[in-house]
């Protein structure tokens, strides 16, 4: 008998095949050099237009970056074409040619637990799981369904503008318990967040932050890249818990990890916290599906899920038929291609960091865990921000989010998407390394 083996050799990214041979003794051996070679299924090199295809991230950058010929590296999409059997499930879908109102079926609500057990041995029940067509509407409704006006919400800056929005437009404060950079690591200032939570218990004691009963986090964590360990996670709950409180953990880009970093899901961690959180779930990054707007909430506590259904009605429409068969083919058919794009963006990140170590290196990178968003800290630049975003937008041309609208702690950062061709990122990195040194030499 004989048994074949797919590895993957990192140093080419092709696959091998180990073929293996049963002897007498019932072991299995490998045969000696042999070795069959099986390449790619997809050319992540290949570059391919984006022109005329009502995309954000190209359609508007020129406009809203100020300078002609852009490189955009900014909203959070990739420019890879997505894995073949969610594009065969969409086109599956279109040729019925009625596209009426969408519910989702018992198998959208099989998909999305089976993930959750085969990605984190997260057993989740499919009643605990209400569909969104996005997760930003998703973090609206949780503010408006879990507090009330004035109310505080906690939050991790820099991070992702609209948790900043989703507080504040629903007439909430926002309670910043700000990131701490140590030796380029992001890390949770404990005592700080302690703190707030602990004095929501105590109002009498310290009237400023006396009704912090909820938490938005960032896991893994846009824009600095940290993948939240269990240590962390843990220590994070237990506060909240043991101050009544509730977590919304965005879990949006999940499943985007580099080699040495698992995503836990918060939730999963003891049924306590499940109790206690709001968990969003979504394809819609790993698997570059963001323009169908589909992804998924997953609130254990009937009570809480009630409330959360109450403040969406209304509003929040139903995902399309369309996001729903793309849903599901990503989370059952489509790791295959999940496993090459990881490749891919590993390698990309390689390239960027050794770039800036030798040609640019008063620009550090704060080397991502996960997520394909890379902050790069260019204080050493000596600019303020204005200048900064000046230098970015005019002299390199590149299209990158500016550190300080991500809040306190992002002054002097930028933060650049590498999910786009070796080849882009080449130009844009040289054009970076140009526009540095015209400001060294001027
Ligand atoms: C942390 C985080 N949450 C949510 C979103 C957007 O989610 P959606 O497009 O599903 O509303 C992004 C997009 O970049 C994000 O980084």
């Amino acid at each position: 008998m004989q048994l074949v083996e797919h590895k993957r050799n990192p140093a080419c990214g092709a696959y091998e095949s180990l073929q293996f041979v049963q002897n007498s003794g019932n072991n299995f051996l490998k045969i000696k050099d042999v070795k069959v070679k099986m390449s790619n299924q997809y050319d992540f090199d290949k570059v391919i237009s984006r022109k005329d295809t009502d995309c954000a991230k190209w359609g508007v950058a020129d406009g809203l970056f100020g300078e002609k010929d852009i490189l955009p590296m900014w909203v959070a999409d990739m420019d890879f074409p997505i894995a073949k059997e969610i594009t065969a499930a969409i086109k599956k879908r279109a040729d019925h040619e009625i596209y009426g109102y969408a519910v989702p079926g018992s198998s959208a609500f099989e998909a999305v637990v089976t993930r959750m057990k085969k990605k984190y041995r997260w057993e989740v029940k499919p009643e605990w799981i209400v569909f969104t067509p996005g997760i930003v509407p998703a973090l609206y409704v949780a503010v408006k369904a879990f507090t009330h006006p004035g109310d505080e919400v906690v939050i991790q800056s820099p991070v992702y503008r609209p948790f900043w929005s989703a507080v504040k437009d629903n007439g909430c404060q926002v309670v910043n318990n700000q990131l701490k950079l140590i030796d380029d690591r992001y890390e949770i200032d404990f005592k700080d967040f302690e703190n707030i939570f602990q004095f929501s218990r105590n109002p009498g004691l310290v009237p400023v932050s006396s009704r912090a009963k909820m938490m938005i986090l960032c896991s893994p964590h846009n824009p600095v890249g940290r993948v939240w360990n269990a240590d962390e996670l843990s220590k994070m709950g237990e506060i909240v818990t043991r101050n009544n409180g509730i977590i919304v953990s965005d879990e949006i880009h999940a499943e985007i990890c580099f080699k040495g970093s698992k995503h836990i899901p918060f939730a999963s961690i003891s049924t306590e916290f499940e109790q206690r959180s709001i968990t969003c779930v979504s394809p819609s990054k790993s698997f570059n599906l963001a323009g169908l707007g589909a992804s998924a909430v997953i609130i254990p506590d009937s009570e809480l899920r009630k409330n959360f259904n109450r403040a969406k009605t209304g509003i929040v429409p139903m995902v399309n038929c369309f996001g729903l068969s793309a849903l599901e083919a990503a989370y059952n058919h489509g790791d295959a291609w999940l496993q090459e794009c990881l490749e891919y963006l590993h390698g990309n990140l390689n390239f960027i960091m050794k770039f800036c170590e030798k040609q640019i290196p008063k620009i550090r990178i704060i080397k991502p865990e996960g997520t394909y968003l890379v902050w790069l800290d260019c204080r050493d630049l000596g600019m303020d921000k204005m200048s900064l975003r000046e230098l970015m937008r005019k002299k390199a041309r590149l299209g990158l989010e500016d550190g300080f609208t991500f809040g306190p702690g992002g002054e002097g950062f930028q933060r650049m998407n590498i999910a786009c061709s070796r080849s882009m990122l080449e130009e844009a990195m040289t054009r970076l390394e140009a526009a540095v040194n015209s400001i060294d030499s001027s």
